[in-house]
C-alpha cells in the first residue's frame, strides 16, 4: 500500500531562526512517528540549517522549485544538484502560486521534473484548476492537459518515484477546503491518467497528496478517500503543533 505523505510547504515565510526552531519544534513532536513520510520544504535560504536539524529525524526536507540545468549563467536559479548538497531529497515543482506569478508552464514543469529524476530528487508536481476553471466545468479537462503536459515523455520507472499534488486554486490559503468528495473525483481521475499513460501497477504506486486549506480538522475525512494519500500543507504547516497534529491524523 502506498505510504502517507505529509509535506509541509512553508512558502516565502521563515528567517534563518525561525525555520531552526519550527524544525525543531516539528521534530520534537513527531519523534515516534514511522508509518507515515513527513516532509518539510523551507524556503531555499534555509534548507541547509533545516536539513542539519532534522538529520537525525523522521522528518524530510526538500526544495520549492528549482531550475532544469545543472549550473551555468542562470542569475537567481538554483539546480538540482546544489538542492541535494544541502540535503534535500524532495521538490515541489510546477506549485500554481509559480504558474500563477512565475510563468511557470506544463512545458517547463516537464523539464525541471526529468531534472529532479536527474539528480535523484523525489518530485512533487503541483496541478490544479482555477476557480472559473471549476465553475465552467473544466476542472477534469485543465487537470487532463496539466498532468499529460507534466508528465509528458516520463520514464516508467520515474513515474513511480514521482508524487503529484492536486491543489486547487481556489482553495489554497483561501480557508475553502475541497469536499472529500471533490477532491476524491480529481485524484481518481488523475489515477486514472496515469493508468493511461503508464499502467495499473505504475499508477497504483504513484501517491497523490491533496493540498488547499488542510487543518487538523479536516485532514482525517480527506486521508479516508481512496485516492488521496496524504496533504501538502501550506499555512498550517508553518505552526509545529498544528503540523505535528496534521501528520498524527
Ligand atoms: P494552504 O494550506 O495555505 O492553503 O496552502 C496550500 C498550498 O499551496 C501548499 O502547497
Amino acid at each position: 500500500m502506498r505510504k502517507p505523505l505529509l509535506a509541509g510547504n512553508w512558502k516565502m515565510n521563515t528567517i534563518s531562526q525561525e525555520s531552526v526552531k519550527l524544525a525543531i519544534d516539528l521534530k520534537n513532536l513527531v519523534a515516534e512517528v514511522n508509518d507515515r513520510d513527513i516532509l518539510v520544504c523551507p524556503p531555499f535560504t534555509a534548507i541547509s540549517q533545516v536539513a542539519d536539524t532534522l538529520r537525525d529525524s523522521v522528518v524530510m526536507v526538500g526544495g520549492q522549485d528549482m531550475f532544469w540545468e545543472d549550473k551555468g549563467a542562470f542569475t537567481g536559479e538554483v539546480s538540482g544538484g546544489m538542492l541535494k548538497s544541502v540535503g534535500a531529497t524532495y521538490v515541489i515543482i510546477g506549485h500554481s502560486e509559480r504558474r500563477q506569478f512565475f510563468g511557470e508552464t506544463d512545458a517547463t514543469v516537464n523539464k525541471k521534473l526529468n531534472a529532479a529524476h536527474k539528480h535523484g530528487l523525489l518530485p512533487i508536481v503541483c496541478v490544479g484548476e482555477t476557480l472559473a476553471e471549476r465553475e465552467g466545468n473544466k476542472t477534469l479537462q485543465v487537470i487532463e492537459t496539466q498532468i499529460k503536459g507534466s508528465l509528458n515523455g516520463l520514464p516508467k520507472e520515474q513515474m513511480g518515484k514521482t508524487v503529484v499534488a492536486y491543489e486547487p486554486v481556489w482553495a489554497i490559503g483561501t480557508g475553502k477546503t475541497a469536499s472529500p468528495e471533490q477532491a476524491q473525483e480529481v485524484h481518481a481521475f488523475i489515477r486514472k491518467l496515469i493508468v493511461e499513460l503508464f499502467d495499473q501497477a505504475t499508477a497504483d504506486e504513484v501517491r497523490i497528496l491533496y493540498g488547499g486549506s488542510v487543518t487538523p480538522d479536516n485532514i482525517k475525512i480527506l486521508m479516508s478517500q481512496a485516492d488521496i494519500d496524504g496533504g501538502l500543507v501550506g499555512g498550517a504547516s508553518l505552526k509545529a503543533d498544528n503540523f505535528a497534529k496534521i501528520v498524527k491524523y
